[in-house]
């Protein structure tokens, strides 16, 4: 066990030269069982990016974000690895462990703008919010502030945090009507919210409840002034979870100012299934206590009494895992720079927009989800006329239109515009809602 660290490793290698060195001794001897029978990619062509996914394209697919069926190249990496771990476990796993582990760190760190050592790799958004929330180092009478929107991980976490140390926990409403709510009215909602104690924000970028995007980048400023003469630890940390943002929007940490960004890899980004991510900037991790141990060089060797550098709060959650999926994360993440992540969210956002122009013309829907680009993303949710969306979305489907319905109450049909969609798509959607009854 040596005493070089993991993350000490990373912080000396640039991405590409890492991409470039580790590329060379990765997995070299297995002979890849080729699984997807996808024609070459052209980023510039739409549909040969669709091309690119197993899933029916007989069918207009406006839930695939829900859970990823991956592109083809991530399909391959998976049943490459998967090959090499049935066929040899313990010599490919030595063989790959590091190489393949760097390399996702490496496709996190292009995405994102940031170093790779600030990442760490989860199974998914809710582990992420779950660790975060119950590793965020918390005094008494220090208080948490979320909003009424958010999901149930990120409500659950905080809820499980307060009932285990007392943690004080506030909702606020952000805005009034989802589909009318304003960047200003957001802001000063959330300023007003804020007291001296607040120490946590816990907000969702995009809502899954109604396609409302955050505009993170406001509320990152306003706290600014918030925490401006305050103490580093009492400071007020923006968290947020970014799954609905993550992959569909052009943006990425320094855009949007946040001190933590949790994401899924396995909705908008097309990764593998099980896999996500936790980023935070250094001084934030350094408010937080990590739960499960990593395994890592440093903190094996501290174990051991063989050193004494201190735990790194930014280590992946340790344990074996399904590494043929984590590990595959270096190619989502690739094909998405290859498509390119500004086009891929221009694209959702103008399919996007082109469906809600089509669903606002159609009498008896209501519309959820803001027209403005700025304060949406790929979730589109609405109402068509009293028909329950459990029912909408169960008609829909019959007609060859996939979508989703919201988790929350009151429950709305949920449309996802995506790489997987094009314009035929959302025509053939728009036709099927005028359709129902
Ligand atoms: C806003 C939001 N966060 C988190 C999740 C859960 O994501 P994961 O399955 O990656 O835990 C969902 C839905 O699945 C969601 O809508």
């Amino acid at each position: 066990m040596g005493e070089i660290s993991r993350r000490g490793l990373l912080g000396g290698l640039t991405a590409t030269a890492a991409l470039g060195a580790l590329s060379a001794c990765d997995g070299a001897e297995v002979t890849p069982p080729l699984v997807s029978s996808a024609p070459p990619l052209d980023p510039n062509s739409w549909a040969s990016v669709r091309a690119q996914f197993a899933l029916d394209t007989a069918k207009a697919q406006f839930a695939a974000f829900v859970f990823a069926s991956p592109p083809a190249v991530v399909r391959d990496a998976i049943a490459r690895h998967r090959a090499g771990l049935d066929a040899d476990t313990f010599g490919y796993l030595h063989e790959n462990e590091e190489g393949a582990l760097e390399r996702i760190h490496v496709g996190a760190s292009r995405y994102l703008g940031v170093p790779g050592t600030d990442v760490c790799f989860t199974d998914s958004t809710t582990m992420g919010l779950g660790l975060l929330y119950g590793g965020i180092k918390l005094r008494p009478g220090d208080e948490v502030l979320t909003t009424e929107h958010d999901f149930f991980s990120t409500h659950e976490s905080l809820r499980l945090r307060a009932e285990r140390d007392g943690v004080t926990v506030r909702r606020v409403r952000l805005f009034a009507q989802s589909a009318a709510a304003s960047t200003d009215e957001i802001v000063s909602a959330l300023v007003k919210a804020l007291t001296p104690a607040t120490r946590v924000v816990a907000v969702t970028w995009v809502h899954s409840s109604t396609g409302v995007r955050l505009p993170i980048r406001a509320m990152a400023d306003a706290l600014a002034v918030h925490n401006r003469d305050r103490a580093p630890e009492q400071r007020a940390l923006l968290c947020v979870d970014g799954v609905h943002g993550f992959g569909a929007v052009d943006a990425g940490p320094a855009e949007l100012g946040c001190d933590f960004l949790v994401s899924g890899c396995h909705k908008w980004l097309f990764g593998p299934r099980g896999t996500g991510l936790v980023w935070g900037k250094p001084e934030a991790w350094a408010r937080f206590q990590p739960t499960i141990p990593a395994f890592e060089n440093a903190a094996f060797g501290r174990w051991m009494g063989l050193s004494q550098l201190p735990p790194n709060p930014a280590g992946s959650p340790g344990g074996y895992h399904a590494f043929e999926h984590q590990w595959s994360l270096a190619e989502a993440f690739e094909f998405h720079r290859t498509v390119g992540r500004a086009r891929i969210a221009e694209r959702t956002t103008a399919l996007a927009t082109r469906l809600k122009d089509g669903l606002a013309g159609i009498s008896g829907v209501t519309l959820f989800t803001p027209r403005s680009a700025e304060l949406s993303a790929g979730v589109v949710c609405c109402n068509v006329g009293s028909l329950h969306p459990g029912m909408a979305a169960a008609q829909l489907r019959d007609k060859g239109v996939i979508t989703s319905t919201t988790p929350y109450e009151p429950s709305y049909l949920r449309f996802g515009t995506s790489i997987l969609t094009g314009e035929d798509d959302v025509d053939r959607a728009l036709a099927a809602v005028r359709s129902l009854g």
